[in-house]
């Protein structure tokens, strides 16, 4: 993969607007056709030409192509949020009395989707724990016609075996999709290892910098197609022409970020783990996380969030320390550049989606663009508060 063409050059085509560097935000609904027979032509293939902002945007259009080059795959779409773009991926492959095997805890809008809002519709879901690929072939049934992953989930990160889960749904005739933001699609190739199709929050590390919200679906140019045509078009959420050049922007850096936010995020995880006030660290890459092997196998490299916890007695004392952070900003979402923590204790007292309490010492960490020496000091100070 040619990572700097793509980023810097792939579907900018200058010549077109007077050379600029930096593309035209094309901030328009439609476009006018000189005579009947361009229009005709348009309307066989509105994903390519632009007729209608809905369809297809030259702006959105230039990002479309770096995404997909991304992931390796033939074509993408995007989308005015992750959840719309996950919604569109699995909407557009189950019909009524159809069935979905997915992983016990995605996201928990893609939880929503398939337990509260898709029941609705006539589709049924077994939700399974997929660190074991003989739980998939236990829930598949004859009418299952997606697999459901997100390896790793951004809270437990419990992994999938992904080749192996698309060796066997290969075998059964069941699309695979995969929400892949943790990893993104530098981090880990799901295309390349079979999956049909990958889903991503964009407004993580692809937007970077914490102000816009989007998402992208990558896949066969035959089922973005399909996508296009149906849940693109029918439910309309697209993203603006100015979002997907803010976008385009990020995507410059995207690796530079991505690098900087996880090896702090790495350096942060190991000295946190050998902390004598923190009980555990959960992060896929360090030697102490349970399915280790499989991350080595199929991730290049850790995310930028890992989960902790720490050596409290109370509720109180770690709202103590958490409140004494003043580097970290308290707030849900990650892949900005900013650092962020998410204490456990803050969600309602009761079981969540998946049926989960959480334990009251448990905090998310996400691990932004800052000096890791910044952050390590941040964290010294308010750990001496609760000593
Ligand atoms: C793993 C994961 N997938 C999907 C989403 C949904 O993305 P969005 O908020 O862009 O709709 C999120 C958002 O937090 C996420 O963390």
């Amino acid at each position: 993969m040619d990572l700097s063409y793509i980023l810097n050059h792939l579907g900018e085509e200058r010549e077109n607007y007077f050379n600029a560097v930096s593309p035209p935000i094309i901030q328009t609904s439609n476009f006018s056709f000189k005579d009947v027979a361009s229009l005709r032509k348009a309307f066989v293939d509105e994903k390519n030409i632009s007729v209608y902002t809905r369809g297809n945007n030259p702006t959105v259009e230039i990002l479309r192509k770096k995404i997909a080059a991304l992931a390796g795959a033939e074509d993408a779409l995007v989308f005015s949020s992750g959840v719309a773009a996950i919604s569109a991926a699995v909407m557009a492959n189950v019909n009524a009395g159809d069935h979905v095997v997915c992983v016990q805890k995605p996201y928990g809008w893609t939880h929503k989707l398939l337990n509260k809002f898709l029941s609705r519709y006539g589709v049924s879901v077994t939700m399974i724990d997929g660190t074991s690929v003989e739980n998939f072939e236990k829930a598949i049934q004859p009418n299952t016609k997606v697999i459901f992953l997100e390896s790793p989930n951004t809270f437990t990160f419990e992994l999938q075996d992904i080749e192996a889960v698309v060796k066997l749904a290969k075998q059964k005739g069941i699309i695979t999709i995969i929400d892949n933001s943790y990893s993104s699609s530098l981090g880990q190739r799901c295309i390349e290892m079979g999956v049909d199709i990958e889903v991503h929050s964009a407004t993580k590390y692809f937007g970077g910098h914490s102000d816009v919200v989007a998402g992208y679906l990558m896949s066969s140019k035959k089922i973005v197609d399909k996508i296009f045509e149906s849940e693109l078009l029918n439910l309309g959420g697209i993203i603006s022409p100015n979002d997907a050049w803010l976008l385009i922007r990020s995507l410059r850096t995207l690796p530079l970020r991505l690098k900087q936010s996880r090896e702090t995020a790495e350096k942060l995880a190991r000295w946190l783990e050998e902390h004598p006030q923190i009980e555990n660290v959960v992060y896929p890459i360090l030697e102490s996380f349970p399915q280790h092997d499989l991350a080595k196998k199929q991730m290049k490299h850790g995310g930028s969030l890992f989960t902790v916890r720490i050596k409290a007695i109370s509720v109180e004392e770690v709202e103590l320390f958490c409140n004494s952070l003043k580097r970290f900003l308290m707030a849900v979402s990650w892949g900005g550049h900013e650092s962020l923590i998410m204490p456990a204790c803050s969600f309602p007292v009761k079981p969540d989606e998946f049926g989960v309490v959480y334990p009251f010492n448990l905090i998310r960490f996400y691990i932004g663009l800052e000096d890791v020496e910044s952050l390590m000091e941040d964290l010294k100070q308010a750990f001496k508060k609760i000593e």
